[in-house]
């Protein structure tokens, strides 16, 4: 019951990433990586929100050890996505549930359009995403 609750209010589990630990310059977010007090888990996520950009950045950690990012908003109505556990997918956190891959494209719910991907690049243990 709690969950559906969660759902219609738009709740999502993956948490803010704390403002010191990334800014924006220009058309690139430079996340420190190395300063994060514990690294991501596989499969696991953060987002990035404020601080000037124009819409959240979902970024999270591959199984085989990649980083990736994506426009944190569900293209059907523009909730928050939550990597699913133990699936290669990521999911909105509305009761609609859309679901997407690892490359943006949708799988299954309400959206018709994919997410939109960032590049994302190591340098100097930095994270740089491309807008
Ligand atoms: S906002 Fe994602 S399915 Fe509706």
């Amino acid at each position: 019951m709690f969950g559906f609750i969660k759902a219609l209010l738009g709740i999502c589990q993956t948490k803010p990433l704390s403002g010191d630990l990334w800014s924006l310059e220009g058309d690139k977010v430079r996340v420190k990586l190395s300063q994060m007090p514990e690294p991501l888990q596989k499969r696991g996520a953060v987002y990035l929100t404020g601080q000037g950009l124009s819409m959240p950045i979902l970024i999270m950690r591959t199984e085989d050890d990649q980083h990736l990012a994506f426009a944190n908003r569900c293209t059907h109505s523009g909730r928050k996505l939550d990597p699913v556990s133990g699936e290669s997918v990521l999911r909105c956190c509305s009761v609609g549930h859309s679901t997407f891959d690892y490359e943006g494209n949708r799988l299954s719910g309400w959206a018709k359009e994919p997410l939109t991907c960032h590049a994302v690049e190591k340098s100097d243990g930095d994270l740089i995403i491309t807008l």
